[in-house]
């Protein structure tokens, strides 16, 4: 299917140059976790050789169907979370590309739900196919399960009384429905703004993460890719808010850092897992050109021989 809305991909050039390191007709298989509208797959194709391959995932059934239309023997597409890419065989792969985060055709899909700025169905369920909209989880949460998720994913320091104001609105006049009722809920609780920035701009950010269950499946996809990378694999995560950043930061120092055990302080360290190689933030022209890659930041690490 082909929508009208397009995603202008982030950090193109550098994301394929730090996966493919250098290579110009790769023979190995890559993984593109994040399809989106394939401009990274589209790219990485460009530059595999006859018997190289890519194995993409999204979650998105619009994405899938847009990847659908790439006819190439050496690409495959799953409607998978990325967190399954544990199931490929172990040291099979020469690269995972990690480009985190909705893509722009489901934040400017009113339909979608991800949005304040749009009227639509309280949805953000990247995966319309299976699991609870926002909605359907929010006409039952209980107010502690609602503050945590808002204070934790939106870092929001008016979590408590946004949380209250959801279930005082829902025992008065039923449950909220829409991304309208909920941003201007939101407005009408949240009394200091941050400059240019929605009142409801965290509280969507955090149910977002939450009903996707972005975090979890980032952290089981970071721990599956030490097993499918083979030696001299290589790892590029793109993230665009600190929560996820932090994790993909703290995963690969974890890993790119000689293990003592303290309880055998004279036995050899474990030995690393990952070299860490670089950090890359959009250029200048890029953030002019598109300003949703402002916060993007790409990590970039390599799998070493280790077990
Ligand atoms: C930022 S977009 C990727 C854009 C893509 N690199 C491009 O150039 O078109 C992120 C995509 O990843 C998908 N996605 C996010 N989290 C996912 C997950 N855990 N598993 C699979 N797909 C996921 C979203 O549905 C979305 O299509």
């Amino acid at each position: 299917m082909n929508t009208p809305w397009t995603h202008t991909t982030v950090l193109l050039n550098e994301a394929v140059e730090a996966l493919l390191s250098g290579s110009t007709a790769a023979t190995g298989t890559y993984v593109d976790a994040t399809f989106g509208r394939g401009g990274h797959a589209r790219a990485i194709l460009a530059r595999l050789a006859p018997e190289g391959r890519l194995i993409a995932f999204d979650k998105d059934a619009e994405a899938v169907a847009e990847a659908a239309r790439i006819s190439d023997a050496r690409f495959s597409i799953r409607h998978q979370g990325f967190r399954s890419l544990g199931e490929l065989p172990d040291a099979s792969v020469a690269g995972v590309l990690m480009d985190l985060g909705v893509s722009s055709p489901q934040i400017d899909n009113p339909v979608r739900g991800f949005s304040f700025r749009f009227d639509g169905p309280l949805d953000m369920r990247m995966d319309t196919t299976r699991g609870e909209s926002v909605a359907e989880w929010l006409a039952t949460a209980e107010l502690q399960q609602i503050a945590e998720v808002i204070r934790d994913y939106g870092e929001e320091r008016f979590a408590v009384q946004i949380a209250k104001a959801i279930v005082a609105r829902r025992q008065e006049r039923g449950a909220i429905s829409t991304t309208t009722e909920l941003a201007e809920l939101v407005a009408g609780t949240v009394k200091t703004r941050e400059q240019g920035q929605n009142p409801a701009t965290r509280t969507f950010q955090a149910f977002r993460i939450f009903i996707n269950a972005e975090l979890e499946e980032l952290q089981q996809a970071l721990e599956a890719s030490l097993s499918v990378l083979q030696p001299g694999g290589r790892l590029a995560v793109i993230s665009f808010h600190s929560l996820e950043d932090r994790i993909v930061k703290q995963f690969i120092a974890k890993h790119s850092k000689e293990v003592y055990d303290r309880r055998a302080p004279f036995a050899a360290p474990k030995v690393m897992k990952l070299n860490a190689l670089e950090r890359i933030k959009p250029s200048e022209a890029e953030v002019r050109g598109n300003p949703r890659s402002r916060s993007a930041i790409l990590r970039v690490a390599e799998r070493t021989e280790a077990q």
